[in-house]
């Protein structure tokens, strides 16, 4: 069985952050959530991984992920030129499927249980198609299933009057018989050509298409506050860890907070749980719960909680603390000195600013 991981969207809800990185190598806990989906993959069993990505992001995903051999993973780039819907990226990816049964991952999906019974069940009962569900709160935001026992009866995608609350979560499996149900469908009302409707296809013709209802944690991290919640979910389950980091004793480390290489805590308070990657510094600053801070950041007379900083971004002398933010790459926090106390921005296209 292969996999293959579709990337090639254009993450508009996550501008600023996606104009220089695609939305799945956005860290959350300081991993780049596509590492959470090859994991999963992984755990299946599938090493023949191909990355669905487009002409814009195919660089950023090959510097990032490389061949993955250092994840224990084949990776293939395949692009998608014109990304006009999740059926045409499986189009797009037919030749490198090679008639194999394969695993479809949507790859801003984080999903917290492990596939291996949904994959064994599919391989046993010789299924067409397999659909990983959950119940959810506000369905009308998916693609829709309704279910007889494991028996999918109908999928539809976004339904303005959701017949159940069963919502498809991005992972799917199918047999080559998903290109006949490719070959019959039709733009939908948003334009893209929708998996939904070639899934709804193989039911029509009565194709074995199974559902598999979980009940642990998932998310799309479509939007800035998904991603805040994934970073949550992820860091309650941190351990204390601790590299060759220096805490001046001025300092003070509570709960759960991963320290990496080279990181200096110089007269803070860090509280878990956290996790601070390598050579970043904090000083006199307060860290609260929940914050991701990447690579080389610099954080000086500040309070943050409950946020990501990405890699070599500065927060300095902000009298206010940081709620709830995601600070892009090399972005700069700070205050003015001098007085009139103005607000001084130069803000990217697409940036959201709240002020308190
Ligand atoms: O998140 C689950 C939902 O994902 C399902 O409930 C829906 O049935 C399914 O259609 C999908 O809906 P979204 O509108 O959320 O899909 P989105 O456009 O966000 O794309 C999902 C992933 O697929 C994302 O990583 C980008 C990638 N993609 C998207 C399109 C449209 C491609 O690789 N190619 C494409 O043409």
């Amino acid at each position: 069985m292969k996999a293959i991981i579709l990337c090639a969207g254009k993450g508009t809800r996550l501008r600023p952050l996606t104009f220089t990185s695609a939305k799945q190598l956005i860290p959350v806990a300081n991993k780049p959530v596509i590492l959470y989906s090859i994991e999963k993959i992984k755990e299946i069993g599938i090493s023949d991984i191909g990355m669905i990505v487009n002409t814009e992001n195919v660089s950023a995903f090959q510097d990032a992920l490389g061949d993955g051999s250092q994840f224990g993973v084949k990776l293939s780039y395949i692009i998608q030129t014109n990304p006009k819907g999740l059926a045409d990226a499986v189009s797009v990816a037919k030749d490198f499927l090679d008639g194999e049964t394969f695993l479809m991952y949507l790859g801003d999906n984080l999903i917290q249980e492990d596939l291996v019974d949904f994959a064994r069940d599919f391989e046993q009962k010789k299924l067409n198609a397999s659909i990983l569900l959950t119940p959810v709160d506000d369905p009308s935001r998916f693609g829709v299933a309704v279910v007889n026992g494991d028996a999918v009866l109908k999928v539809v995608e976004k339904p303005q009057n959701p017949p159940s609350n069963l919502a498809i979560t991005g992972v799917y499996l199918f047999d080559s018989s998903i290109f006949e149900g490719i070959a019959n469908i039709k733009p939908s009302w948003r334009g893209e050509l929708e998996i939904t409707d070639a899934i709804q296809y193989l039911i029509e013709k009565s194709y074995k298409v199974r559902g598999h209802v979980i009940y642990g944690w998932w998310k799309d991290t479509g939007r800035p506050e998904d991603l805040l919640e994934a970073n949550r979910r992820i860091l309650e389950n941190v351990r204390h860890s601790r590299k060759n980091g220096s805490i001046n004793g001025g300092s003070k480390i509570e709960g759960h907070v991963i320290i990496e290489e080279g990181v200096e805590i110089i007269n803070s308070i860090v509280r878990g749980p956290a996790s601070i990657d390598k050579n970043s510094t904090v000083m006199n600053s307060y860290i609260g719960p929940y914050t991701s801070i990447g690579q080389n950041v610099t954080i000086e007379n500040a309070e943050i909680e409950n946020s990501i900083l990405l890699e070599n971004s500065v927060v300095r002398d902000v009298d206010v603390r940081i709620d709830s933010s995601i600070i892009g790459k090399s972005a700069t926090v700070s205050s003015i000195e001098k007085k009139p106390k103005v607000h001084n921005l130069v803000i990217g296209d697409y940036s959201s600013i709240k002020l308190g």
